[in-house]
């Protein structure tokens, strides 16, 4: 036994004597692991960050341009509720839900009229003759300024993952 207990190669016959020690120093590094991970992933930002902001003209732009083509259906930076029809852009609308392509791609084509709507009611015409993809792509850029943070984070998460 005494052999057994001085030989550094017999450590694994030596068994449940030595077990608990060497399971508490790795339950330790792993602890220390552990917290260099989470340390680092901080440091470098781990949680949701702002896209970046679109340059103030194509901003002043599509705010023309939505002045012209879309405010007076779909209101403006402020008020409105999400039942409002026709939608509201800003943060009480539900646009934000939609990834830029799916918004650029509906604003050029349009939508089909919806069953449920009065024939009378306004309709989401397209717009292709009208304006660009790079038009839309501005008035977007306008519309997002009127996003909370969390709203503009979600849907550049949502455009990353669908376009
Ligand atoms: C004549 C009124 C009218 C004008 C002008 C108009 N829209 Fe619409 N738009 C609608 C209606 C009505 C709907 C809802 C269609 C539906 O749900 O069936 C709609 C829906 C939309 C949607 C999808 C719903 C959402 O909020 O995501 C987008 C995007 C949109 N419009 C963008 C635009 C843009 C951009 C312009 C200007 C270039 C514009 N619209 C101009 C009436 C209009």
């Amino acid at each position: 036994m005494a052999l057994l207990d001085a030989a550094p190669w017999a450590a694994p016959l030596r068994g449940h004597a030595t077990q608990p020690a060497r399971k508490g120093a790795k339950t330790l590094a792993h602890v220390w692991l552990y917290l260099v991970v989470v340390l680092v992933l901080s440091a470098c930002g781990g949680g949701p960050t702002q896209p970046p902001a679109a340059p103030r003209e194509v901003v002043q732009r599509g705010a023309r341009l939505y002045a012209a083509n879309c405010q007076s259906c779909h209101g403006d930076a402020v008020g409105g509720t999400v039942q409002d029809y026709p939608p509201v852009h800003n943060a009480k609308g539900h646009t934000w839900h939609h990834a830029d392509c799916v918004l650029v791609q509906l604003t050029l084509d349009g939508m089909p009229p919806s069953p449920d709507v009065p024939p009378d009611a306004p309709r989401m015409q397209a717009f292709r003759d009208t304006l660009t993809a790079d038009d839309v792509t501005a008035i977007l850029a306008y519309i997002k300024t009127w996003w909370t943070d969390k709203q503009r984070v979600y849907q550049a998460d949502v455009t990353r993952q669908g376009c």
